[in-house]
């Protein structure tokens, strides 16, 4: 046993006056030319999130009153990253004094992207949105996020039927899911209800009608009229049930927050697991307030501060727009944190159900300019715009 040790132990000091020489001929025998300056990996990497592009509005469609549609090019690239099926981008842009954006879900495919083609549909609501419905036309430049968000199918967590819920302009994720479930890049079947006022107000139909033929299965539910083919009322339990089991299917919903309560209503009893029923994110409104007080808001920008006034009933992120001080932002709704800044002094107020903060921001001062509304003067710290 000993005389073993003592053979290995040789053999290993030998192998270690060989250490420094053998890496010397290693070195010397490698490749000298010098390292690629981006990898497949990165580049791959950049073009899935290439962060802000440049982009041009070369279409403008009236779809439905109070809608219309607007397709999209790239450029500062020759195409739009690929996406998946259901996400959004933020729209940016100045109008007059002030630096305006909105969240907007892609009604195009993801394999229109490729195509450098990126629509999408708006409704005539709010300032920025209500611009666009008016002023919008072809040669018009914008800034652009690159996709974004969590209202996706995904294979591990969701069943196979797929329940789609649409109230007026909420259609538009759906369309690029059912183009996306057609064109053979999503697993799903899919069941589309949709809800409008009338024949009128429906949005796509002859496309929604089109896709029909390649899978899709769409129930249009008129809640002011009458006729041959469509459903009358609300999207109720008893009409699900007319043409799905809801308890083997994962629901998608997008439109107003009354349609979130009412169908949340009618699928408690199923008692769904929560992951069963997602909801698409709507943006941060302005407060039902009766005369609502104005305050200062003092902002920092690294090196730079700005005072503006802040009404009580506007979000931070709106008073900032309103004065002409870009700030980050994506979903303004309080669930991708772009916008996340500190909190320097003053009392605020977060939108119900919209904290999506963690308690470690809490804790240490951290707030969402998009979420949060000013109950007095107040000051904060906010990361430049990209
Ligand atoms: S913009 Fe997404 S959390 Fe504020």
């Amino acid at each position: 046993m000993k005389f073993k040790k003592q053979i290995f132990g040789f053999m290993d000091m030998l192998r270690f006056k060989k250490l420094v020489p053998n890496r010397r001929a290693a070195l010397a025998a490698g490749s000298d030319r010098p390292l690629p300056k981006e990898y497949r990996t990165n580049q791959l990497a950049h073009r899935l999130h290439p962060g802000m592009m440049e982009v041009e509005l070369t279409k403008v469609r009236h779809l439905v009153p109070g809608m219309t549609e607007l397709t999209f090019q790239r450029l500062d690239e020759s195409a739009f990253p690929f996406f998946r099926a259901g996400q959004y981008v933020s729209l940016q842009g100045q109008v007059g004094e002030s630096y305006v954006s909105r969240p907007y879900s892609i009604v195009s495919s993801p394999r229109q992207a490729l195509a450098n083609q990126l629509v999408l549909a708006v409704a005539d609501a709010g300032f920025f949105s209500g611009w666009l419905n008016k002023e919008a036309k072809p040669g018009q430049r914008f800034r652009m996020t690159e996709p974004s968000g969590e209202f996706h199918y995904e294979t591990l967590r969701d069943k196979k039927q797929i329940v789609c819920i649409a109230g007026g302009a909420g259609i538009t994720p759906f369309l690029s899911m059912a183009q996306s479930m057609a064109e053979g890049d999503e697993p799903y079947q899919m069941i589309l209800f949709y809800g409008a006022r009338d024949r009128a107000h429906l949005a796509y139909q002859e496309e929604l009608d089109g896709l029909t033929e390649k899978g899709l299965r769409v129930v249009y539910v008129l809640s002011e009229e009458e006729a041959p083919g469509f459903e009358k009322g609300f999207v109720t339990a008893a009409l699900l049930e007319k043409y799905v089991n809801p308890r083997e299917a994962t629901f998608f919903l997008c439109g107003p927050d009354a349609m979130y309560r009412f169908v949340g209503a009618q699928l408690a009893p199923y008692a769904l697991p929560v992951k069963a029923v997602r909801r698409d994110a709507t943006c941060c409104s302005d407060l039902a307030l009766e005369n609502p007080r104005r305050f200062r808001l003092t902002v920092h920008i690294r090196d730079e501060s700005f005072t503006m006034d802040a009404a009580e009933h506007e979000t931070l992120l709106t008073a900032m727009e309103r004065a002409g001080v870009p700030s980050p932002n994506k979903c303004r709704a309080g669930g991708c944190g772009y916008c996340h800044s500190k909190w320097l002094s003053g009392e605020f107020r977060v939108a119900e159900g919209r904290d999506g903060r963690r308690e470690a921001d809490r804790k240490f001062g951290f707030i969402h300019p998009c979420v949060t509304y000013p109950l007095g003067d107040m000051e904060i710290e906010v990361p430049p715009a990209e």
